[in-house]
């Protein structure tokens, strides 16, 4: 039996920040299992490449708390490891201070306040310095430490790693998952491709979530600020440029930079850092996020006792949930070679 001897053939289907830390997690758990990464687009193509990769839970639909908290626990002990271990700088892993601001009502009970570090309300003085030039001042905030991992080094730094552990890359569209688990050798595939759900296994619960952002070159900043209404602005320093944002058009696939959008970001943005005026301005980005009612993490039994681990749907934080939901898909398969044997 192929699970027993532990070389077995995974395909794991997506190369984004999905797709490798998926692949890296099997080929850590069973070094002699053949892991594959079956993907059409790669960094800097995917859809984490223009994000800031900031650690925290966002549009995630109504996935239920207890999830989000164990997978984006995950990925924030897997970032800790990374920043102690002398690869911060490859990897683009920083920790930086955020802060998450509101007016009026707003809630900012946060169920990760125990994940950052040194989480605590803001005094009003305190939130004055984040007002900028608005009309209203911020009237609550959450002032903590996390980590950003800019998925355009995090991704190079995870496919080398990958890489150099044996894993496979191979560059593929897949038009049709049925045939490829009936005519291919694989034994296990873990469906990673995000969006293209909607088109390989036909879930129309999967829509885009349409995000659109600038860059800019702005060295003296070094705080998130992110305003928490419904149509705020945020901006996310990386290690070479400045994040700008954003939008969130839910149904729109719209890939094509919007100026609309753009004075939004950029005039939204110089409301709460009139600094910004005099920065240079980079790029602008958009990218679909990976929209869905409830991330999908589980598994399905499928063609001659294959195995098919599907792992997508993770919305707006996608890069915050990713190595948690590998070390979900890694039990998972653990579990059903178990009942195999
Ligand atoms: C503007 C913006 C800002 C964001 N900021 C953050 C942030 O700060 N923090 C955070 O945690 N998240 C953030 N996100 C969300 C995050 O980027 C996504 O949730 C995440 O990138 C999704 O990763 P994924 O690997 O699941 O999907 P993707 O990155 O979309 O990867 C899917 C892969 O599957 C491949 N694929 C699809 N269909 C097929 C097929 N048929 N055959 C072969 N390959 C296929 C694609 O080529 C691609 O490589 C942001 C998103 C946007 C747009
Ligand atoms: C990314 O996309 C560009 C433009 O389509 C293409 O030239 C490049 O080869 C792609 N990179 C990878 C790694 O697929």
């Amino acid at each position: 039996m192929r699970f027993a001897s532990c070389i077995f053939q995974v395909a794991v289907l997506g190369g984004g920040i999905n797709g490798f830390c998926c692949a890296i997690q099997v080929k850590e758990k069973w070094p002699g299992a053949k892991v594959s990464i079956i993907s059409d687009l790669y960094t800097p193509n995917t859809t984490g490449d223009g994000s800031a990769g900031l650690w925290g839970p966002y549009l995630m639909g109504d996935t239920p708390a207890g999830k989000v908290n164990e997978w984006s626990l995950g990925m924030h002990k897997f970032l800790k490891q990374i920043w102690i271990s002398g690869d911060s700088g490859e990897a683009g892993v920083c920790l930086i201070p955020c802060v998450r601001l509101a007016t009026g009502g707003n809630q900012l009970d946060v169920s990760w306040r125990d994940i950052v570090y040194g989480c605590r309300a803001m005094k009003q003085t305190e939130l004055d310095a984040y007002s900028g030039t608005r009309s209203s001042k911020f009237t609550s905030g959450l002032h903590f430490v996390t980590y950003t991992s800019e998925p355009a080094k995090l991704l190079p730094y995870l496919e080398k790693r990958f890489r150099s552990s044996g894993g496979n890359v191979i560059k593929q569209k897949i038009n049709d998952l049925e045939e490829l688990i009936r005519n291919s050798n694989y034994d296990v595939f873990v469906n990673c491709v995000g969006l293209g759900a909607l088109d390989l296994v036909n879930d129309k619960m999967v829509h885009s979530i349409r995000g659109q952002v600038s860059r800019v070159k702005a060295d003296w900043i070094y705080y998130a600020i992110l305003d928490e209404s419904f149509n705020g602005n945020y901006i996310i320093p990386n290690l070479d440029s400045v994040v700008l944002g954003g939008t969130h058009q839910e149904n729109n696939y719209n890939l094509n930079i919007c100026p609309n959008d753009k004075s939004f970001i950029i005039n939204g943005c110089q409301i709460h850092l009139p600094g910004l005026k005099h920065a240079q301005h980079l790029k602008d980005w958009v990218g679909l996020r990976p929209g869905r009612k409830q991330v999908r993490l589980e598994m399905e039994k499928t063609y001659n006792n294959k195995i098919l681990i599907h792992n997508y749907g993770h919305g707006g934080c996608g890069v915050t949930l990713s190595w948690g939901c590998a070390s979900e898909v890694v039990e998972l398969l653990q579990k059903s070679m178990k009942s195999k044997l």
